[in-house]
């Protein structure tokens, strides 16, 4: 028998990847960048057991049996196994696969990102397989691939039309910004309506302003990015965060049926960090939402308290305040034990 558990974190996407070119294959449109989260606080932890007295394959997801045959997990495992070396007698074992997530699942929260890039880095190590699996763990979940990798990461879209090339490289290691913070505001956790991959899809087919922002705005937007990053520059960090979440809004708008991932008090948080600016008289706090309405707030340490004392009048709740606000720092993932 043979066991590993490995645990993955969130990111959380500063330019936004949405739109396929590819979805069997999940090639994006665009270029994205993400900071991958500390994995003390927000992560995805998967056991993989291997034996050869398993009679099937098995998969559980938070405590709950999921169907083996979802050609995400099918097209991951093969990936995988074709890199393995053919002599390996526990490749030919049936595999029990169990992950957990100790955040909302499909709250867009980003669990599909922490969840593939855990399973492929599980299956990579349980495999003996070494050098690049994020163009792997892309075809879980494209997110996924981000989450390889910790502190500031791009996935390059690639032009490959098999994808080989669409993969994520890490710019800097979360050391290099140490003072970053990500506050995650749970404005709602339940499922959301659209899954991210099928309001991509509509808005790949139907809006016309993705085109404009897939071709014009993200490749310009991506490279200033990357140096406001590189020379951590935050206020250009900041503003490119906040016009790049409402510009895929934007998009989702656009589409047809549209699709309104934000709700009342998404749209509240946001005019709030725009007073809070205005106030400091520069950009100190930004947000940025993925598919769902929870709203993500990066700021700087020297800010947090300032910030969250702001939040809790506005929006008092009677949760315990780290439920609902959980400052993150950034890093990566690592192998838990290997047996
Ligand atoms: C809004 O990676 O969840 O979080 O590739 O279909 O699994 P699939 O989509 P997914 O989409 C994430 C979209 C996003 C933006 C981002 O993380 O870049």
């Amino acid at each position: 028998m043979k066991m590993i558990t490995c645990i993955a974190p969130i990111n959380m996407a500063v330019i936004k990847y949405w739109g396929k070119r590819d979805e069997e294959l999940i090639l994006p449109i665009n270029d994205s960048i993400s900071a991958s989260l500390s994995t003390d606080v927000m992560c995805a932890k998967t056991t993989i057991v291997t034996s050869a007295l398993l009679k099937e394959n098995k998969f559980w997801l938070n405590g709950q049996e999921q169907s083996f045959d979802s050609p995400r997990l099918t097209n991951c495992l093969r990936a995988i196994k074709k890199r393995a070396d053919e002599k390996l007698p526990h490749l030919h074992w049936n595999i029990s696969i169990c992950s957990e997530n100790n955040f909302p699942t499909a709250a867009g929260l980003a669990s599909s990102a922490a969840g593939y890039a855990c399973l492929v880095y599980a299956l990579a190590q349980l495999y003996n397989i070494e050098g690049e699996i994020s163009n792997i763990a892309r075809q879980g979940s494209g997110s996924a691939c981000r989450s390889i990798y910790g502190g500031w990461v791009r996935w390059h879209k690639g032009n490959s039309p098999v994808g080989e090339d669409s993969l994520a490289k890490q710019i800097v290691p979360a050391d290099h910004w140490p003072e970053m913070r990500l506050l995650v505001l749970v404005v709602n956790d339940t499922k959301k309506k659209y899954s991210s991959a099928k309001g991509m899809a509509i808005t790949t087919l139907t809006s016309s302003l993705i085109k404009y922002r897939a071709n014009e705005i993200v490749p310009r937007r991506i490279e200033a990015m990357e140096q406001a990053i590189l020379n951590k520059n935050f206020q250009s960090f900041a503003e490119l965060t906040m016009k790049d979440s409402n510009s895929m809004h934007a998009c989702c708008l656009d589409s047809f049926p549209p699709i309104a991932y934000m709700n009342e008090v998404s749209h509240s948080i946001i005019q709030l960090v725009h007073l809070y600016n205005d106030y400091k008289k520069e950009l100190t706090v930004a947000y940025t939402v993925d598919a769902g309405p929870n709203t993500c707030i990066y700021l700087l340490e020297s800010e947090v308290e300032d910030f969250l004392s702001i939040v809790n009048f506005v929006f008092p709740n009677n949760v315990d305040d780290n439920e609902y606000y959980r400052g993150l720092k950034l890093p990566s993932i690592r192998p838990l034990d290997e047996s």
